[in-house]
């Protein structure tokens, strides 16, 4: 365990420094966007998203019984990056007043009360529009038809029919005490699971996957992504503040129902390693290679932040 986290933290340096140097930086009219959208993606968070598109990428080339070039790597690090900046603007919203009101994530102040509602809104549009630019640009992804699958498969993943509809959900069905599990696993799948999977097919895109291997690969992430909620929702309900850095029990005060609050907490557990356990099995005929996600599928449910 400890072994794993000295990978994700050194991959999360790897990643701040891809945001640190390419991030819009100045002193111009709008600066205060620029140290906005800094503040909540640089050194901060678990970067798990953009581990699981490092390791994916690996995954796809040890099985292939080929090196990871340093122009690949490359490419895999600014779409990871990409991808991390998404999920840093999907926190911005997620904390303001108008959704989960939140006042403090990755150790310090919210976005919106380091700086302001509107300045946190753009920052999140800033952050988003940002990701789509890098994965636009020739001078990252060189191949110009991985270019536009990628930003398909991305946009698909986050918006209305994913990322954003899942959220949309999660906002409407709050206050509704009788929700039936269905409901939350769609709602849970589409607000963070269609992104962590995504990370996964992105890769595959990237590395040349077969249609096989990238299944595989989709299937695992999606498990993983619905582990990693379950996860989230029981660290939510009994994990602890300082370690996480943001603050628990943001569900019970929004009244936002989850696995946990469905199906109480142990259920909710078992819930999580029954997926953790089903994302191995897609990887699991390759014993070696697939070493760094198996303990990603672990890590998922096993976290305490
Ligand atoms: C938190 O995601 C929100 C969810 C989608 C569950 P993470 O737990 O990955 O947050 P950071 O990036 O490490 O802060
Ligand atoms: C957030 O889910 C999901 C997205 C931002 C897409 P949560 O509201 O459960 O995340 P936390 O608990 O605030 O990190
Ligand atoms: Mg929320
Ligand atoms: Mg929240
Ligand atoms: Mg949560």
């Amino acid at each position: 365990m400890i072994e794993f986290q000295n990978k994700l933290e050194k991959n999360s340096q790897e990643i701040d420094s891809f945001l640190e140097s390419y991030l819009p930086s100045g002193n111009g009219l709008n600066s205060k966007l620029f140290e906005a959208m800094r503040y909540s993606s640089i050194s901060g968070g678990k970067k798990i998203r953009a581990y699981l598109v490092m390791e994916s990428g690996r995954f796809i080339c040890a099985i292939n019984n080929k090196t990871l070039s340093k122009s690949k790597y490359n490419e895999l690090i600014a779409v990871g990056s990409a991808i991390e900046a998404i999920h840093s603007y999907s926190l911005i919203h997620d904390d303001l007043p108008a959704m989960d009101n939140s006042p403090f994530r990755r150790g310090k102040e919210s976005n919106h009360v380091k700086f302001n509602d509107h300045t946190a809104i753009l920052a999140g549009d800033g952050l988003l529009s940002w990701a789509f630019q890098i994965i636009g640009d020739r001078n990252f992804i060189t191949n110009s038809v991985k270019r536009s699958e990628i930003c398909f498969v991305l946009a698909k993943a986050i918006g209305p029919n994913g990322m954003v509809g899942g959220q949309q959900a999660d906002m409407d069905f709050a206050k509704h005490k009788s929700i039936d599990l269905d409901k939350i696993e769609w709602i849970q799948n589409h607000k963070t699971g269609a992104l962590i999977s995504c990370c996964s097919h992105v890769a595959s895109i990237l590395l040349n996957a077969s249609e096989d291997q990238k299944s595989n690969l989709i299937n695992y992430a999606n498990h993983i992504g619905l582990a990693f909620q379950i996860a989230d929702d029981l660290l939510d309900f009994e994990g602890n503040e300082v370690s996480m850095g943001k603050p628990i029990r943001q569900d019970a005060k929004n009244e936002i129902p989850n696995f946990v609050t469905i199906l109480g907490k142990e259920k909710a557990l078992e819930r999580a390693l029954v997926s953790s356990r089903k994302a191995i099995n897609f990887i699991q005929n390759f014993k070696q290679e697939s070493e760094n996600l198996v303990s990603l599928a672990k890590y998922t449910v096993n976290r305490n932040k």
